[in-house]
């Protein structure tokens, strides 16, 4: 593993695209679907970012719970117990975005690459998570490690979230510069340079960076398709 680049996948927003969430919302709340999903990723995160600052923990299941009921009361919607809870399992099995598939194959095919995802999930929606989403399923077996920030209770972007994946991956705290993250994620491109990590912004939508929470810090490469992660890592 010494000589191998550790590459570590972010998942939601990465690998699984929290949009695919909204059909199953379609059916119980209509057109407002698109915008109670995209109010409930943005609370679920500012809830990990709140959580932090407090010094407190819940676990991912219970933010993104309690962040769904945000998003639908602010809507004017609640759900009953059996759809929040269908809509909960809907989360444990998110589609893949399109290049996910011949990216990791790209990775697999790259011996140097010591592939593992990081995520803020809890350990076991991670683990059914890359399980049981159809396109991660068949490259589950490359990942070498499946790694969440449960066991520290301090979500990303912290940086003893990063630290943390140092630690699970065998490098010291001088070593942070021999690792990349891979995530579609503004804050967590800026979390893992401000821990001195490599970082690949995926700008699949081509918006350009406008993230300036820390105006130096900068990815390390932007991307519009996962496809290109092997060549930038190269590059570099
Ligand atoms: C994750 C968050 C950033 O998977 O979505 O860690």
């Amino acid at each position: 593993m010494a000589d191998k680049t550790v590459v570590a996948f972010d998942l939601y927003g990465t690998l699984l695209s929290t949009d695919s969430i909204v059909k199953k919302l379609e059916k119980l709340v209509g057109s407002k679907a698109e915008s109670i999903s995209t109010l409930w990723r943005r609370y679920q995160l500012e809830y990990t970012w709140r959580l932090n600052s407090m010094g407190r923990w819940e676990t991912f299941y219970h933010v993104t719970q309690n962040s769904l009921l945000h998003a639908l009361a602010e809507h004017g919607e609640q759900l009953s117990a059996e759809d929040q809870e269908s809509v909960m399992k809907a989360y444990d099995s998110l589609a893949t975005f399109v290049d996910v598939q011949p990216a990791l194959n790209r990775v697999a095919a790259t011996k140097t690459i010591y592939p593992v995802i990081f995520s803020n999930g809890d350990s076991k929606a991670i683990r059914s998570s890359v399980k049981d989403s159809a396109g991660l399923a068949t490259h589950s077996s490359i990942f070498h490690d499946l790694i969440s920030v449960e066991d520290i209770k301090r979500y990303k972007p912290s940086v003893e979230s990063y630290k943390h994946l140092a630690e699970k991956v065998g490098k010291q705290s001088s070593q942070m510069n021999e690792m990349w993250l891979i995530s579609g994620n503004p804050f967590d491109i800026v979390g893992a340079r401000n821990a001195g990590m490599n970082a690949i912004w995926v700008d699949r939508a081509n918006k350009g960076w406008q993230d300036a929470a820390v105006p130096t810090l900068q990815p390390t490469a932007i991307v519009h398709s996962l496809e290109q992660i092997v060549e930038e890592i190269h590059r570099a």
